[in-house]
């Protein structure tokens, strides 16, 4: 049941502290800081990493590339309906991972097929044991969200970032890894959720663009996937048109379309130079007379420019843009709320795409 909950979405939103250590339990050591995932223990050390996905998982795998490539291991994600009609050259160096919730997704599946089919390994990185994924990968390693009933993904899309973060880890050290910085962060992950599930004002916030036109979402760097996958979210579940944009294309066309009844939902993590621009972009918005939320640490000093914050706990940098799609996921159910969806089926979504 919803165990008290209006909808499973808001129940599997706050249940993300459990999932969440339920997901690196076993996996993160504190005493002497490794990071160990036991079903890779056959793994080798891949040349490149590519990585297939759909929708919400696609924006997990977008993060994920990058954390890849910022650790010094060539990365991208590919679009799963992409890659099957038109693949990037692969070899038996190379590891092609599918990021499926489901692990049932057709066109995931399909991509997974073609890569292992031109000799690449495969991995799965899947919620739901002995699914199609999972059995037909060279390899599988399961995020633990538990069942995600909500056809809109949240749980699970933690939980991917977490999987990511230690596949990275287990990658770039080839074997034991000693990163203490990441094994503490990771393991104050499920209580800084806790600390945005309890502080967030989200749905405060909402109450004040019930009448906008449509909403924008920017991010670069590791926001990038967390301001599409934010905007996803909400235009799923509120029907409401909403974008996510990279902060730095804005200039580049987006723009003309803010105006004072465009809200932008601005995701601004850490205080390095991603941060700055992005900054810069929020300030470009404001003299177009856009209302503008802040999702931020607090770092870059991005509450100055806001008229509304949604703030988040500080942590590590790879770690902060899961806190802020945190503070999206509820953006996206409080509105839903505030106008009456259907929010654990919206319509004519299903929970897994299994057609291609
Ligand atoms: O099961 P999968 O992760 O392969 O599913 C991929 C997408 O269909 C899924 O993430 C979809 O975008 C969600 N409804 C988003 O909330």
């Amino acid at each position: 049941g919803k165990s008290g909950y209006d909808h499973y979405m808001l129940k599997e939103i706050h249940e993300q502290p459990v999932s969440l250590r339920q997901c690196i339990s076993g996996r993160v050591d504190e005493l002497d800081g490794r990071i160990t995932v036991e079903e890779l223990d056959d793994l080798g050390a891949p040349e490149t990493v590519q990585f297939v996905a759909c929708g919400t998982s696609y924006h997990a795998a977008l993060y994920g590339a990058q954390l890849l490539r910022a650790a010094g291991i060539p990365a991208n994600a590919y679009y799963a309906h992409e890659y099957a009609t038109a693949p990037a050259p692969v070899s038996g160096d190379d590891l092609v991972v599918g990021v499926t919730q489901s692990g049932e997704t057709a066109d995931t599946l399909s991509a997974l097929r073609e890569a292992g089919g031109r000799g690449a390994e495969t991995l799965a990185l899947t919620n739901v044991v002995g699914s199609t994924a999972a059995r037909e990968s060279d390899h599988v390693v399961y995020i633990r969200a538990g069942p995600e009933i909500g056809v809109a993904a949240t749980k699970t899309f933690s939980s991917q970032l977490v999987g990511l973060n230690l596949l990275t880890a287990r990658l770039a050290d080839r074997g034991v890894e000693r990163r203490r910085d990441l094994v503490d962060e990771l393991r104050g992950v499920p209580s800084d959720v806790q600390a945005v599930l309890d502080e967030s004002n989200a749905a405060a916030v909402v109450e004040e663009f019930v009448d906008a036109d449509a909403f924008f979402f920017l991010g670069r760097g590791l926001d990038y996937p967390v301001a599409l996958e934010g905007a996803l979210k909400f235009k799923e579940i509120t029907y409401e048109h909403a974008e996510g944009f990279a902060a730095g294309e804005l200039k580049h066309g987006p723009l003309a379309l803010v105006t004072a009844n465009t809200p932008i939902f601005a995701v601004i993590t850490g205080d390095g130079e991603a941060a700055r621009k992005t900054l810069g972009n929020v300030k470009e918005v404001e003299a177009r007379d856009a209302p503008v939320v802040v999702v931020t640490d607090g770092a870059a000093e991005a509450g100055q420019y806001a008229d509304h914050v949604l703030k988040i706990p500080r942590t590590d940098e790879r770690l902060t843009p899961l806190l802020a799609n945190v503070q999206l996921q509820l953006v996206a159910y409080h509105m839903a709320a505030r106008l009456d969806r259907a929010i654990d089926k919206p319509r004519n979504l299903a929970k897994s795409v299994t057609v291609e």
